[in-house]
């Protein structure tokens, strides 16, 4: 296939049987570490070394946000180094696109809202400016950031913006605050953070139910003062000396547990598979998907060999199995958050009835994944029902021959690698739109991928 209709869609063929995936299979740098690697220790103007990074377009979004107000990158083989300006600065009128990455929009918004002396518009593509950005501008501009969003909703978001007489809106520095967040969600607990590193005093957090906590580790290894205890975060802001204190860093980032989910689901669900993933992350918040695939029957052996930025760093062996249906109570979603479309594949391929639940924010991921979800296992005839926030599942109704499928994710990379993975399982031809969106997150994938279908 040339690499313009690769760009365009991507096809599996109906003649060829896809062969039992077998070795070790790669995955790219964690996504949200690989952020956090490149905005904490600029926040913290502290100079580092980072490997392991991942190079989708979402983080290089991030790298070229920090880079145009003034954060130097310098690649050194597969290493970055970055250095951090004494004051951040952009050109007048700069505008940011952070392409379809949540993590850079919300992360970026709490740095930019605590630098009074920049004035930027950040925006981004056709799925995440639909995205909800008030939830991080209602509490930023509590703290007393000055922030305007389209609709006072969504991006473009004008950071610092200039009156009419054009002068600064905000020219002092923020506040902290005790803020209970409404919603379960890393991204507004980070921006929070982030912001208050560069409050007046300090700010608190309350999370309603825990959610991955990347950045409270990171911070910590950083040399922040952070305390957190039960819901309750707070982080004391930087001192003025905290700067030079401070001596250059390493971070190596670890493999990403919710890329290893694609390959997980594909080698359980293909028999006589037996495939290895070596060094991801085995952060608690991010593995619950382990535990749900093994509660439904897959042979999953954990191996934890380190540690890695303040995280356990584990290997997975998985071996092809029959799965059986499950059920996830709402409390367990935050952990599960970006793993639910490849879960649904798998709940689709298991035997009974799985219902996931808590799953309101779906609705407004990459794209409308419940929706979605529901959208890709229909096409195949899966008996699936979609409530405001579950998912039900009815299993083995897929209906495995007839017309190749075609299926638009919206640019959702995770929604694209699971159409793949579930044609792959039942060996039913996909033409997919805009596959390339699955270079967000995992550049590499459809190459492991074709050659899995190809390999026999
Ligand atoms: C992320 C947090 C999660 C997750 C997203 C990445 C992060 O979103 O879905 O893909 O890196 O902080 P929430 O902020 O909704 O928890």
């Amino acid at each position: 296939m040339s690499e313009e209709l690769i760009n365009r869609f991507s096809m599996v063929h109906p003649l060829i049987k896809a062969a039992p995936l077998k070795g070790e299979y790669r995955v790219p740098g964690d996504k949200s570490i690989s952020h956090r690697a490149l905005i904490l220790p600029a926040a913290c103007q502290r100079r580092v070394r980072i490997t392991g990074f991942n190079t989708g377009h979402d983080v290089m979004a991030t790298r070229n946000a920090l880079a145009a107000v003034g954060v130097v990158f310098k690649d050194e083989g597969d290493a970055l180094l970055l250095s951090p300006p004494a004051i951040f600065q952009c050109a007048p009128q700069t505008v940011i696109d952070m392409g379809n990455s949540g993590t850079s929009a919300r992360l970026l918004l709490g740095l930019f809202a605590s630098l009074p002396n920049l004035t930027l518009t950040m925006t981004g593509d056709a799925s995440l400016i639909k995205r909800p950005m008030r939830r991080v501008v209602e509490p930023l501009r509590a703290m007393g950031a000055s922030i305007e969003l389209m609709n006072d909703k969504t991006l473009p978001a004008v950071c610092n913006a200039l009156s009419v007489n054009n002068s600064l809106v905000k020219t002092n520095q923020l506040h902290g605050i005790m803020y209970a967040m409404p919603v379960a969600s890393a991204q507004l607990k980070s921006a929070l953070l982030i912001a208050g590193l560069r409050a007046l005093t300090p700010i608190t957090i309350i999370e309603p139910l825990p959610s991955r906590d990347h950045t409270e580790n990171m911070l910590r290894l950083l040399g922040v003062d952070l305390v957190s205890e039960g819901q309750y975060i707070t982080i004391n802001p930087l001192s003025a000396e905290f700067a030079n204190n401070q001596d250059d860093m390493s971070i190596h980032v670890p493999g990403d547990p919710s890329a290893a989910a694609f390959w997980c689901v594909a080698a359980l669900c293909c028999t006589g598979s037996s495939i290895t993933i070596k060094g991801i992350n085995g952060n608690s918040y991010r593995t619950e998907f382990v535990k749900v695939l093994q509660q439904m029957g897959g042979q999953i052996i954990v191996e934890c060999v380190g540690q890695s930025v303040g995280e356990p760093l584990w290997n997975l062996t998985v071996h092809a199995s029959p799965l059986m249906a499950v059920r996830t109570a709402a409390h367990q979603s935050p952990a599960l958050m970006d793993e639910f479309p490849i879960l649904a594949v798998a709940a689709a391929l298991a035997d009974g009835e799985t219902i996931f639940e808590g799953l309101s924010e779906l609705r407004v991921k990459e794209s409308d994944r419940l929706h979605k979800i529901e959208e890709l296992l229909r096409l195949f005839g899966c008996a699936v029902e979609a409530g405001d926030d579950y998912l039900r599942i009815i299993g083995k109704t897929i209906v495995t021959s007839g017309d190749p499928i075609h299926y638009d994710p919206a640019l959702d990379h995770r929604m694209a690698m699971s159409a793949l993975i579930l044609a792959r399982a039942v060996n039913r031809a996909i033409v997919i739109e805009n596959v390339d969106c699955i270079a967000t997150s995992f550049p590499t994938f459809l190459v492991d991928f074709n050659s899995s279908v190809m390999n026999k």
